[in-house]
């Protein structure tokens, strides 16, 4: 038997009974006469204690020729400590040790494992193993299994049913690219990695599977980010016979049973906005509500006063930073920098003091006086003290710029607190965007997205204003989760493939084996995925995904542990009927 107790368990009222623990060697004090040790284990820290007076001369000596992170079996005696380490819960215990046995030996690790540690993020990514010993991380996955099995039980518990899809499956259109797989049985065929399993999931509605879920990897080969992975996890999910109110309410459901369960929070109604509302309030369809600084459009009281910056501009609009008005001079040019960088892009800002007597000063004074001010003031809910940031330009361009000025500065502000939760309902999102680079219309969410119904004859007219049934869950500023009520009836879906530009062969060519799903009495339904490796980090009050996956990979795609992707043989490559030009 390797141990009879794990690092984590022992306290003073074990003391004076035989234990034997196994574990790594995290940290060694050697006084000579007295030795020490940190003996870890995923439960915690347990010290032990190696005393000339009290230990076999044999153990003692093979004690000093411990290295960090040896694994070893030891069996001693609980005692209490001299010096009590209330840091720890192991901490007024330690074992006086009888017995050694050396189970492994380490080479000494390229970082110290410790909370703390002096290794770079690639050197831990290279050897993530050990990385996994540190409590940070493994807290983290730890974290990441008890969010798992909650979605789990609630979902079982609300009737749904889990199902495996599979992953070697033909390409469906999410917006990224696929990951494709060579098929050797088939030559010059290919599968494709699910972005997602949206086809399949559908499929079981029709299946008549009325609830289903699934914790499943995704793979999106797109530009990586710290919100996003190559391969990533899933919470999807799909029901039958339900309009967007039940899908909501469900998983409104889910979110409020995670915050309490896991972080104890209790959150009321989750409030709703739409698309529109969102852009013309944050720019931005995934707004951060834990602060204000809500967006003041300024067309009104900003234009026609003989600046032309603004008079030319679709758009002019500010927000009102709190306690702005204490930046120097040198601290606003330095933020006219931070909008100017080709990330943001803006060309310029102007800029309005709200000073403590009531009266303002702004960096256009030549054009605008006290009045118009005012209104500025007014438009974007300045208090004395604030600074009035205002940008212009084309609009769409100028709510993202001015969305990004606004996320900059309560990250500044310290307004972004990862112990307030504020989920939001982003909902009528456009059917359709608009698309400069194929002159074409996409679907914004995917094209199996019901458009409202009533706007149907939009299609024809205007269809960049025409709405979906589709929604968005939002969580502190990210996007946490997103679905829409689908398209069940063939005659829909072939005219939303029409508009999408498919000709109907290339219609059936990829989506026949759905369309003929849905000639054999497909249900009204609709679904949603969260993304999981999101909503745990943001649980986690963090915002960056690869802390909370075992065996991430790199900004560049890389797995540089196993040092994935890599060649294969000229052998293998034949047999995938494949040639590499050089
Ligand atoms: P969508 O594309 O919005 O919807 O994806 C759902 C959620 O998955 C997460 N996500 C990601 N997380 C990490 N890395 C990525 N590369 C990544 N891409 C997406 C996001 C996102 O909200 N089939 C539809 C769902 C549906 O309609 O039911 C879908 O996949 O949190």
């Amino acid at each position: 038997m390797y141990r009879t107790t794990t690092c984590g368990a022992l306290r003073s009222n074990n003391i004076g009974s035989v234990v034997t623990l196994s574990g790594w060697v995290q940290k060694i004090r050697d006084k000579g006469f007295m030795i020490w040790i940190d003996l870890r284990d995923r439960y915690g820290i347990t010290q032990l204690i190696f005393d000339e007076d009290r230990t076999p001369k044999e153990i003692m000596e093979s004690a000093k020729n411990l290295g960090r992170e040896y694994v070893i079996q030891v069996t001693g005696k609980v005692i209490e400590r001299a010096s009590k380490n209330p840091a720890i819960p192991t901490g007024d215990i330690e074992i006086l040790v009888t017995e050694l046995i050396v189970l492994n030996h380490a080479k000494t690790p390229p970082f110290t494992i410790e909370n703390e540690t002096d290794g770079g993020e690639d050197l831990r990514m290279k050897y993530r193993y050990l990385d996994i010993r540190r409590n940070p991380v493994k807290e983290n996955l730890i974290f990441r299994h008890r969010v798992t099995l909650e979605v789990r039980k609630y979902l079982s518990n609300e009737g749904f049913i889990e199902v495996e899809t599979p992953y070697l499956i033909k390409s469906t259109p999410e917006g990224a690219r696929d990951f494709v797989v060579p098929s050797r049985m088939n030559a010059g065929q290919f599968y494709a990695l699910p972005q997602s399993p949206q086809t399949f999931k559908q499929l079981l509605m029709v299946g008549g599977m009325d609830k289903y879920f699934q914790i499943v990897k995704c793979f999106r080969d797109e530009d990586l980010r710290a919100d996003r992975q190559p391969e990533f996890t899933q919470i999807d999910c799909e029901m039958a016979f339900v309009e967007q109110e039940d899908v909501l309410n469900t998983f409104e459901g889910l979110t409020k049973h995670l915050l309490k369960e896991i972080k104890g929070v209790t959150v009321e109604k989750f409030p709703r906005m739409t698309y529109d509302e969102a852009m013309q309030r944050y720019g931005n369809d995934k707004p951060d509500i834990r602060f204000g600084m809500e967006f003041g459009e300024l067309n009104d009281v900003a234009q026609h006063k003989n600046f032309n910056v603004f008079n030319s501009a679709e758009l002019v609009v500010g927000i009102a930073v709190p306690g702005g008005n204490k930046y120097s001079r040198k601290e606003i040019d330095k933020l006219i920098d931070w909008v100017k960088r080709p990330q943001v892009g803006a060309l310029g800002m102007v800029y309005v003091r709200c000073n403590e007597d009531g009266s303002y000063k702004s960096s256009v004074d030549k054009f605008y006086d006290q009045d118009d001010l005012t209104k500025w003031a007014e438009k974007t809910g300045a208090n004395a003290g604030d600074l009035i940031c205002v940008l212009s330009g084309e609009k769409d361009t100028v709510r993202a710029q001015l969305s990004a000025l606004r996320m900059e500065l309560a990250e500044r502000l310290g307004l972004r607190n990862p112990n307030v939760f504020a989920p939001l309902w982003v909902v009528d999102f456009p059917l359709l965007e608009w698309d400069e680079e194929t002159q074409r219309y996409h679907a914004m969410h995917h094209p199996f997205t019901s458009p409202k119904p009533e706007q149907i004859p939009l299609l024809k007219t205007n269809p960049g204003a025409v709405k979906a049934n589709a929604y968005d869950l939002v969580l502190n500023g990210n996007e946490i989760g997103g679905g829409s009520i689908r398209i069940h009836n063939k005659q829909t879906q072939a005219m939303m493939f029409d508009y999408l530009g498919f000709t109907p062969e290339e219609a059936k060519e990829q989506f026949g084996f759905l369309m003929n799903a849905f000639e054999y009495g497909a249900p009204p339904h609709g679904g949603i995925a969260f993304g999981l490796d999101r909503l745990v980090a943001i649980l986690g009050g963090q915002e960056t995904i690869r802390d909370f996956i075992a065996f991430p990979k790199n900004n560049s795609g890389r797995d540089v542990m196993i040092d994935a992707p890599a060649k294969i043989d000229q052998e293998q490559l034949k047999e995938l009927h494949l040639k590499i030009e050089n």
